[in-house]
C-alpha cells in the first residue's frame, strides 16, 4: 500500500502532431494511502488514461508519478505491483475458479498453504466458494468478473487496487453487494483504491474522495457532501446531484439579489469583487422550499408539472422566465398553482462565470 502521488502529469496519445489534443492538462494530484476514490466523469474525459498512467500502462507525456515519494515513471507495470481490474472481465477459462484466483500468488510464489488460506478468504468474501472447483469457462459474465476482482484482491502486497468501471456487467443487486464489500475490505486491509465511474450514485457511495473530470481536467476534489453541498463550478452542480443542481442568473442592485424578476438578501460572508459578471445562483432541489406568503427569501412562482418518484417527488416551478426545481418528500401538499418559493440564504451558491464565489 502507498500513497501515490502524479506531479506535473501530462498527457496526448498524439506527441507527433502540430498542436495535439491532450487527454490529460497538466495536474497534481496525491492518493493518500489507504483512501477510497473516485474518479468521476463522462466519457472521453481522461479516467481511463489517469488510471494507465497510475498502472504503467501508459507512460505519460510530461510529469512523475511517484509511489511514497520514489519516482516510478520509468518502471514498468510489474514491477509496480499495482492490482487493476478492467470493465470487462479478464479470466482464464480453462483454468478453474480457485486456479484463477490463486494466479497472482504462485506467480508470486506464496506458499501453498498460505495461498489456500487466502484463496478461500476472498471466495468467501465475492460468494464464490461453492464454485471454486469449477472450470472459470462455465461461469456467468458477472462471475467472471467477480473473479477478475479477487485476482485484485487476493494479494496483500499491493500498492493500490485500481478498478475500471468494474461493475458495468455485474446487476444492480449485486452491485450493490459489491461496493459494500470493496468498503469492508477497504477497512480491513486500508488498502488504496481507486474506483472509476461515469455514475454519480455509484461514486458518492463507494467513495470518501471524489475526483470529478471534465475535458481531461480534474475539476473538483472533494467528499460526497462538499460536492453535494458545495460544487466549485457549475459543471460539479449539474453532473452531481439528482435533480442537478437549479441555477438562475441573477445581477447584485441595491445590496440585493436581483432574481427572476424578484430580489432576496445577498447571502452574508460573500465578497463579490467589483466588475464581477454573469452571475448565477445555484441551489439544491432538496433545499428549495415551498411557502405559503411572502417572506425575505422568498419569490412568486407558478406550479407547472410534479413527477413522482416514490420515495420522493420533484416540483417544477416556473419563476418569471426561470424554472426551478424541487425535491419534495413524497407526502408533501403542493399548491394547485400560483405559490412562493424560498431559497434558505445559507443553502444558496453563488458563481461567477461559473466559477463559485468564496464564502467566509
Ligand atoms: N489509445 C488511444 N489512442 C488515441 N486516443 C485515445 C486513446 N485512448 C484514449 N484516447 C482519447 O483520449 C481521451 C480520453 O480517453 P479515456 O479513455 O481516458 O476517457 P474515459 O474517461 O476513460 O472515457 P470512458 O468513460 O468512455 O471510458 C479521449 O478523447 C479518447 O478518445
Ligand atoms: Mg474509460
Amino acid at each position: 500500500m502507498a500513497m501515490i502521488e502524479l506531479s506535473h502529469i501530462a498527457h496526448t496519445y498524439e506527441p507527433t502532431a502540430v498542436t495535439p489534443a491532450y487527454a490529460l492538462e497538466k495536474l497534481n494530484l496525491v492518493w493518500n494511502d489507504g483512501g477510497t476514490y473516485a474518479l468521476l466523469g463522462p466519457s472521453g474525459c481522461g479516467k481511463t488514461t489517469m488510471l494507465n498512467i497510475i498502472s504503467g500502462l501508459v507512460r505519460p507525456s510530461q510529469g512523475r508519478v511517484l509511489f511514497d515519494h520514489v519516482d516510478f515513471t520509468d518502471f514498468p507495470t510489474p514491477k509496480r505491483n499495482i492490482a487493476q481490474v478492467f470493465q470487462f472481465p479478464v479470466v482464464y477459462t480453462l483454468m478453474s475458479v480457485e486456479d484463477n484466483l490463486a494466479f497472482p500468488l504462485i506467480c508470486r510464489h506464496v506458499p501453498k498453504a498460505e495461498r489456500q488460506r487466502r484463496v478461500r478468504e476472498v471466495a468467501e468474501l465475492l460468494n464464490l466458494t461453492d464454485k471454486l472447483s469449477k472450470p472459470a469457462l462455465k461461469l456467468a459474465a458477472d462471475e467472471k468478473q467477480l473473479i477478475s476482482l479477487g485476482r485484485g484482491l487476493v494479494r496483500n502486497d499491493v500498492t493500490a487496487l485500481l478498478m475500471d468501471e468494474p461493475l458495468t456487467v455485474i446487476d444492480p443487486q449485486m452491485k450493490f453487494e459489491i461496493r459494500r464489500k470493496l468498503k469492508k475490505i477497504n477497512e480491513l486491509y486500508a488498502l488504496t483504491m481507486v474506483y472509476v465511474t461515469h455514475d454519480q450514485t455509484e461514486a458518492m457511495t463507494f467513495a470518501d474522495t471524489i475526483v470529478v473530470m471534465n475535458e481531461g481536467k480534474v475539476v473538483q476534489i472533494g467528499t460526497p457532501q462538499d460536492l453535494y453541498n458545495r460544487p466549485q463550478t457549475t459543471y460539479v452542480g449539474y453532473f452531481v446531484g439528482s435533480p442537478a443542481m437549479n441555477f438562475i442568473k441573477c445581477t447584485i442592485d441595491d445590496g440585493k439579489l436581483q432574481i427572476a424578476g424578484g430580489a432576496i438578501p445577498v447571502p452574508p460572508g460573500l465578497s463579490i469583487p467589483a466588475g464581477t459578471e454573469n452571475l448565477q445562483l445555484g441551489i439544491r432541489p432538496s433545499n428549495v422550499k415551498l411557502g405559503t406568503s411572502r417572506c425575505e427569501q422568498s419569490l412568486r412562482g407558478t406550479v407547472q408539472r410534479v413527477q413522482e418518484f416514490g420515495n420522493y417527488r420533484v416540483v417544477t416551478v416556473a419563476v418569471k422566465d426561470e424554472l426551478l426545481r424541487l425535491k419534495l418528500a413524497p407526502g408533501a401538499e403542493i399548491p394547485a398553482l400560483d405559490t412562493w418559493v424560498v431559497l434558505p440564504e445559507d443553502r444558496i451558491c453563488l458563481y461567477a462565470d461559473d466559477e463559485l464565489l468564496a464564502q467566509k
